[in-house]
C-alpha cells in the first residue's frame, strides 16, 4: 500500500507524541508519585456521622496531633457547616484533611491555597497541606448546596 511520504510523517509524529505522553504519565507517577485526586475510601453516609467513625467523634476531637507538627483532621461538611469549622494548628504544621459528607456534595476550598477538594457523601477525600505562616485561613464550600450554601465556611487558625 502506498502511503504518501508527508501522510507518513505526520503517523510517526502523531505515534511518537503519544509514546511521549505515555512516557511523561509514567514519570510523573512512577518517580514522582503523583496521583490523581481519587476516593481514598468509600463511607456510609448514613452512619458516617456517628460512632466509631472518626467523623461521629465530637468536634473538637476530630483534630488529632499523629506527632509533633504533624495532624489530621476528620471534617465533616452537611447542609449548612463544616464541623469542626475552627482549627487551630501552630505554624509550621503539616495537615491531612479526611473530608466526606453525610448528605448532599459539598466543596472544601481553603482561600490561598492549593487545597480544593468535594466532600461527597459516600467517599472520602484526602488532601495534605502545610502551614508555615502564621494567621488565618478561610475555608469555606464551593459546590452549591442549598439555601444556606453562603454561610458553609470556617477557619484555619495557624498560631506562631
Ligand atoms: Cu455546602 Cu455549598
Amino acid at each position: 500500500m502506498h502511503i504518501d511520504r508527508y501522510e507518513r510523517l505526520f503517523i510517526y509524529a502523531a505515534v511518537a507524541l503519544l509514546v511521549v505522553f505515555m512516557g511523561a504519565l509514567a514519570v510523573s507517577s512512577f518517580a514522582f508519585g503523583i496521583r490523581v485526586p481519587t476516593a481514598y475510601e468509600k463511607v456510609d453516609p448514613r452512619t458516617v456521622a456517628t460512632p466509631p467513625s472518626p467523623w461521629g467523634l465530637p468536634a473538637e476531637e476530630r483534630l488529632r496531633e499523629l506527632s509533633p507538627g504533624n495532624y489530621e483532621v476528620y471534617l465533616l461538611g452537611q447542609m449548612w457547616q463544616f464541623s469542626p469549622n475552627t482549627i487551630t494548628v501552630p505554624a509550621g504544621s503539616r495537615v491531612t484533611f479526611y473530608v466526606t459528607s453525610k448528605d448532599v456534595q459539598h466543596g472544601f476550598k481553603i482561600a490561598g491555597t492549593n487545597i480544593n477538594i468535594m466532600a461527597l457523601p459516600g467517599e472520602v477525600g484526602v488532601l495534605t497541606a502545610t502551614f508555615d505562616t502564621p494567621g488565618t485561613y478561610n475555608f469555606y464550600c464551593h459546590e452549591y448546596c442549598g439555601a444556606l450554601h453562603h454561610t458553609m465556611y470556617g477557619q484555619i487558625v495557624v498560631e506562631e
